[in-house]
């Protein structure tokens, strides 16, 4: 399938979007030398700040899309490399000398499945002091993906999607802190933030999931129908949302981090 991550429509809202990032970074505890992964990595932008704030070592940006990987160049360096990877797959290869000391991961842990073996893996990836820190986005309940879940669910998407509806593997911040505990994490910090942002009117709403959320559909069907899914779209969600301007819009996410 398709990427249709798109750097330029995502980097729309990016002081809103870096926040969460600083808000994470803040979390990691920062030791001499550490080897570091950033797990669905983007442009890498974030990622060169991560490095260089941790003064890590090693810095390896992990991402499974062409698009965003093809602007990382730019932030490449001998101590700081990006490569092409699912998360779904990553593991620190069976050695002890390729664990790494940091995972981190800002918005991206939302696009995997089966988050509790998932954590399992990542733990198994990471030194016996490692520490990991995730940001994920928990606005499912609000109406950009509601009615993005209705629009799918309806003829003529229901039939090019084959039925398929985005289900985020997102769980409530207390489960994620009690699979840290079962992972023998020794302390740990886990929390959900809502995120105020003022964009210019409810229009944006729709730039801004263009972004991320409907990626995942615009992937899985022919442009001309994702014009009129967008259409559709659009027409249902607007009514749901105050037509102010600025327009204020609530943003749940869960940041967590957690040392072994
Ligand atoms: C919302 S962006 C976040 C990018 C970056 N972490 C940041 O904070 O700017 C999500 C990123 O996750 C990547 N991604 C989604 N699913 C992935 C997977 N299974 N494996 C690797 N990368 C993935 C996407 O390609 C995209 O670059």
């Amino acid at each position: 399938m398709r990427s249709t991550w798109n750097p330029e429509q995502y980097a729309r809202f990016g002081a809103e979007r870096s926040q969460p990032f600083h808000d994470l970074l803040a979390l990691v505890h920062r030791y001499p030398s550490m080897r570091v992964v950033d797990l669905g990595c983007g442009t890498g932008e974030l990622t060169a700040q991560l490095h260089d704030q941790m003064d890590a070592c090693e810095t390896v940006g992990l991402d499974n899309s062409e698009t965003m990987l093809a602007k990382s160049h730019a932030y490449e360096r001998s101590d700081l490399r990006f490569e092409p990877g699912d998360i779904a797959l990553f593991n620190a290869d069976g050695r002890e000398d390729g664990k790494y000391h940091l995972i981190f991961s800002n918005a991206a842990l939302q696009w995997v499945p089966d988050h509790e073996p998932l954590l399992a893996r990542l733990t198994d990836a990471l030194t016996l002091d490692g520490q990991i820190a995730v940001q994920v986005p928990a606005n499912y309940d609000y109406p950009t993906h509601t009615v993005a879940a209705e629009v799918a669910s309806a003829a003529p998407f229901r039939d090019a999607l084959g039925g398929y509806v985005l289900r985020r593997p997102v769980l409530p911040p207390e489960q994620y802190a009690t699979l840290l505990h079962g992972l023998g994490y020794r302390e740990q910090h886990v929390r959900l933030q809502v995120y105020t942002h003022y964009l210019a009117s409810r229009e944006d709403v729709v730039e801004w999931v263009k972004g991320t959320l409907l990626t995942d559909y615009q992937r899985r069907m022919p442009a001309e129908l994702f014009a009129r899914f967008l259409q559709e779209y659009r027409v249902r969600l607007l009514p749901h949302l105050d037509d102010t301007r600025p327009f204020f819009y609530p943003f749940k996410r869960i940041l967590f981090w957690a040392a072994r």
